[in-house]
């Protein structure tokens, strides 16, 4: 049996830079299932799909071939044999994939991908549903969140960093509508799970959630 640590919560609160040095830190392998939404909405943009033609989202899905694989301990996504690792960052893609991951058909070929993947190996997957809908058996469940402000600021200055312009007021109105939309959509909203630790990250440090992380997954391994 496969030892799973699922991670949700809302976009900005640090679940993938967590997830992937949890996964280092525990021989365990990191499972990003948003790159795999974010992949399928890569998809649709080629083929022409429109944001509201949610007839053609469900109906193509099933067209496009996802898979994962591991190069060099870096989770590679792969678009009907393609590496499309580069291009599923983009603004257009985030858009078109907040809008199809509400999609049932969508939803169902993914999870079955994500439930695959955790069978034949020890994952930490990241993502909204994965400690409710994905892996609800998982050995530990991690709710991570921050408030509203500190995971606008932390985007903020990382927009900073890279030299883009940006407005601080904008991507905080931002992330508010993108937390609305996870929480409240028909299927597999965002949502705490009733057995999942709550790990509210406003204040701490990378280092002091990697520390409170790692004593909840040693506690769950001998059983406390
Ligand atoms: O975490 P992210 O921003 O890379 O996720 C991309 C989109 O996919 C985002 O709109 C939320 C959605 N998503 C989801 O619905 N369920 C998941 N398990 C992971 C991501």
């Amino acid at each position: 049996m496969s030892f799973c640590i699922a991670i949700d919560g809302p976009a900005g609160a640090g679940k993938s830079t967590i997830a992937r040095k949890l996964a280092e830190k525990m021989g365990m392998i990191y499972v990003d299932s948003g790159a795999m939404y974010r992949a399928m909405a890569l998809f649709m943009l080629e083929q022409g799909i429109g944001k509201e033609d949610t007839e053609a989202m469900n109906g193509c899905c099933g067209k496009a071939d996802i898979t994962i694989r591991y190069e060099n301990g870096e989770q590679i996504v792969y678009l009907n044999n393609r590496n499309v690792n580069s291009l599923i960052r983009t603004e257009e893609v985030s858009t078109m994939a907040s809008i199809s991951c509400q999609q049932p058909d969508v939803r169902k070929k993914l999870v079955s991908l994500q439930k695959g993947l955790a069978r034949k190996a020890d994952v930490v997957m990241d993502g909204r549903d994965i400690g409710t809908c994905v892996l609800p058996d998982a050995d530990v469940k991690i709710y991570l969140t921050a408030s509203s402000s500190v995971r606008a600021k932390r985007r903020y200055e990382e927009l900073l960093a890279k030299g883009e312009a940006c407005e601080f007021d904008k991507i905080e109105q931002d992330i508010i509508e993108r937390d609305h939309r996870d929480m409240t959509r028909a299927e597999s909203p965002l949502r705490q799970a009733e057995d999942a630790v709550l790990v509210d990250s406003s204040d701490m440090t990378v280092e002091e959630v990697m520390e409170t992380i790692v004593k909840i997954c040693g506690d769950r391994k001998r059983g406390i």
